[in-house]
């Protein structure tokens, strides 16, 4: 009885160290005699790397669907639901001074390349991409803050969403220093945008008329004939 507990103890124990001499199986370096490697490089789950244990693309884990970060807010509403934004969304943050030093800072690094530094719509690289409209004109004077806020949140037209780099707080504190440049900078002109186009449609048959009227119109024919004439 003695001697089979003690030799079933000599067994167990032989089979422990004969696993512990294979060793785990190691990342990517195979293990061998006397090689530890395997310490540094064991399976184990790296950000950049191919995740070994689920063959997923990356060893990051992704946080669950619906996760909140401490202290954020969600913002629930849709790209096209501007209006109910505007509606029922306010300003959670004071117009103290340190918030709109903060929204200063934040539209100066994010808004100002293309809104330009008064938010005339002039900013640097406005020379390559769509020209935005000034954010000192009455419609958006008008807009409550919810909807001022939703735009860049959301996106609009060939501007793309700034949810992602901006949390709801810098954005907020953006809003609120829009609405101290409003104060200072003169009422800009409603933008010749659509809205502006059919305004500018009957004045757009004047536009044919200096370029075509009397002198211009004949000149394309002339010059043709011009040409005809210098070919023939
Ligand atoms: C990459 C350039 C770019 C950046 C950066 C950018 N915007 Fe815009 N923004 C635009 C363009 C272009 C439009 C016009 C989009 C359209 O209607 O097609 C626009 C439109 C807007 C409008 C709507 C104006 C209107 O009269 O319809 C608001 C408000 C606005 N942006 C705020 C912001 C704020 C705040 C930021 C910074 C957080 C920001 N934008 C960053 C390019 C930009």
């Amino acid at each position: 009885m003695r001697n089979a507990a003690s030799a079933l103890a000599v067994a167990a124990l032989t089979m422990l160290v004969s696993a512990c001499d294979l060793g785990l199986p190691a990342g990517r370096t195979p293990h061998r005699e006397g090689n530890r490697l395997d310490m540094g490089d064991q399976p184990k789950l790296k950000p950049q790397r191919k995740d070994v244990f689920g063959a997923r693309a990356t060893g990051l884990m992704e946080p669950q669907p619906g996760t909140i970060a401490v202290g954020e807010t969600p913002y629930g509403y849709a790209q096209n639901e501007a209006d109910r934004a505007g509606a029922e969304v306010t300003n959670p943050l004071p117009a103290s001074p340190e918030v709109i030093a903060h929204g200063k800072f934040i539209y100066e690094n994010v808004c100002i390349t293309c809104h330009g530094p008064k938010g005339a719509g002039d900013g640097p690289v406005t020379a390559l991409f769509p020209k935005p409209p000034s954010l000192m004109t009455q419609k958006v004077r008008d807009w409550p803050d919810g909807q001022l806020f939703h735009r860049p949140m959301r996106g609009q037209g060939s501007m793309p969403s700034h949810a992602r780099q901006i949390d709801t707080r810098d954005m907020w504190s953006v809003i609120h220093y829009i609405r101290e440049m409003q104060k200072v900078e003169p009422v800009a002109p409603p933008p010749p945008t659509a809205a502006a186009a059919p305004v500018a449609a009957p004045a757009g048959q004047a536009p044919a008329a200096p370029a075509g009227a009397p002198g211009a119109a004949p000149t394309p024919t002339s010059g043709a004939a011009a040409q005809q004439g210098a070919k023939s």
